[in-house]
C-alpha cells in the first residue's frame, strides 16, 4: 500500500492538519484537503489547527484581519462537514506550549538548512521581504514541527509542495530523540490527495484567492456561473464541430476533480477531441455539478454564527491544550529542564 495515500491511514494513526487563516477557502482546498479530512475524521483521532501565529508572521501589522480570518476559516470547516465532535479544531496562538516546544526545536536545525528548504524558498518568492527575511518566517518549518509532534501526529495530509517541511520535522524529531535518548516525539508521514493542485479558472496558475482565479466555497450563485463560463478551454476550439484539446482545458480538469462518474468524463474527452462537443454544453454540466456541491455548503455556512464558531474553537482549544501540556511536560522531563527543591 502506498504509504502516502489516504488508504494507509488506520485507527492507530493520529492525523493533524492546519491552515493559515488567510480568508475564505476555495475549491482547491476542498479537493486538496477538506474532502480527505472529512473522510479521515471517521477513521482516527484528528486535529485541525488554525495557524494564526504563522499567519501573523506575514501580516504582523494586520492582527485584526488575521483574527477575522480565523472565524471565516472555521465557518468553512463546519460548513463542509468537518465535525467538531470528531475533529479537535483549535487556535494555535491559544496554546503557548507550541511556542515553547518551537524554541527547544530551534536548537536542532541550522539556519542554512531552513534557507535551503524548497517550500520556504518557493514561498519567499511570493513575498516581498527583499533581503529582510524575518526569523519568524524562516522558522515556519520548526513551528510546524512543534504543531505536529505536540499531538504525536503520525499522518499529515498536505499538498505535495509541503512535503519538504515534513522532512525537516522528521529530521528534528530524530535529532531530538537521539540526543535526549527518548521516543517521546514521533515521526510523521505526509498523506497526499489524488488532486494536490487545482488549477485556477484562468488555467495559468494554482487556484488562489489572491490571484482571483479560484472558486470560493461561499461563492454567490451568480459569481459561480460567471466563473465557470469564463473558464479557459481550448482557444482553437471555435465551432462545436472542431476537434478540441483536453490537455490544459480547465473545464476538464474540474470535471476530473468533481464529476463522480469517471468513465463518463473519459467518454466526454474522446468526444471533445473528435469534435462535436461544445464548450457551452460542458460548462453547463460543470456548473450544475459545482452548484450541487456548493449550494448546501453555502446554506450551512449562512446558518453558522460567530458565537457557534467561538464555542467550537474554545472547546477544541481547551482539549488540545491538555494534550499539549502533557507532551511538553514529557519533553522538558527528557531534556532535564525540571526544577524542584
Ligand atoms: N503551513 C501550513 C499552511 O501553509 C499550515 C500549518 C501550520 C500546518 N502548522 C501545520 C499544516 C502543521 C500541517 C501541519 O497553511
Amino acid at each position: 500500500m502506498d504509504n502516502t495515500s489516504i488508504n494507509s491511514v488506520t485507527n492507530a494513526d493520529t492525523v493533524l492538519t492546519g491552515d493559515r487563516p488567510s480568508g475564505c477557502l476555495h475549491l482547491g482546498h476542498y479537493v486538496g484537503s477538506l474532502r480527505n479530512r472529512i473522510l479521515l475524521q471517521n477513521k482516527c483521532k484528528c486535529y485541525l489547527l488554525i495557524a494564526d501565529v504563522q499567519a501573523l508572521s506575514a501580516n504582523f501589522d494586520q492582527p485584526e484581519q488575521v483574527k477575522q480570518n480565523v472565524v471565516e476559516v472555521c465557518k468553512d470547516y463546519l460548513a463542509v462537514g468537518i465535525d467538531p465532535t470528531k475533529t479537535t479544531i483549535f487556535i494555535q496562538s491559544m496554546i503557548p506550549e507550541l511556542t515553547e516546544l518551537t524554541v527547544y526545536a530551534m536548537n536542532l536545525i541550522s539556519v542554512a538548512r531552513l534557507e535551503r528548504n524548497p517550500t520556504v524558498k518557493a514561498e519567499l518568492q511570493t513575498k516581498s521581504f527583499a533581503d529582510n527575511i524575518t526569523s519568524g518566517f524562516l522558522n515556519h518549518p520548526v513551528s510546524q514541527m512543534a504543531d505536529i509532534t505536540m499531538f504525536k501526529a503520525t499522518a499529515i495530509p498536505v499538498g505535495e509542495d509541503q512535503l519538504p517541511l515534513l522532512e525537516v520535522s522528521n529530521e528534528i524529531v530524530r535529532r531530538f530523540n537521539n540526543i535526549y535518548k527518548t521516543d517521546v516525539l514521533k515521526e510523521c508521514r505526509g498523506i497526499l490527495s489524488d488532486v494536490t493542485r487545482l488549477v485556477g479558472i484562468d488555467g495559468k496558475a494554482k487556484a488562489s484567492k489572491s490571484l482571483r482565479n479560484a472558486i470560493m466555497l461561499c461563492e454567490e450563485p451568480k459569481d459561480l456561473k460567471d466563473k465557470v463560463f469564463s473558464m479557459y478551454t481550448d482557444p482553437n476550439h471555435i465551432k462545436v464541430s472542431d476537434p478540441g484539446r483536453v490537455e490544459g482545458n480547465v473545464v476538464f480538469t474540474y470535471l476530473d476533480a468533481f464529476w463522480d462518474d469517471k468513465d463518463e468524463v473519459t467518454d466526454l474527452k474522446k468526444q471533445y477531441e473528435k469534435g462535436g462537443l461544445g464548450d457551452m454544453t460542458l460548462k453547463s454540466m460543470l456548473h450544475n455539478c459545482l452548484s450541487h456541491i456548493l449550494e448546501p455548503i453555502r446554506e450551512k455556512r449562512a446558518s453558522i454564527s460567530e458565537k457557534n464558531v467561538y464555542d467550537v474553537l474554545f472547546e477544541g482549544t481547551e482539549n488540545a491544550r491538555k494534550v499539549a501540556s502533557e507532551t511538553l511536560r514529557q519533553v522538558k522531563d527528557v531534556i532535564g529542564l525540571v526544577y524542584s527543591d
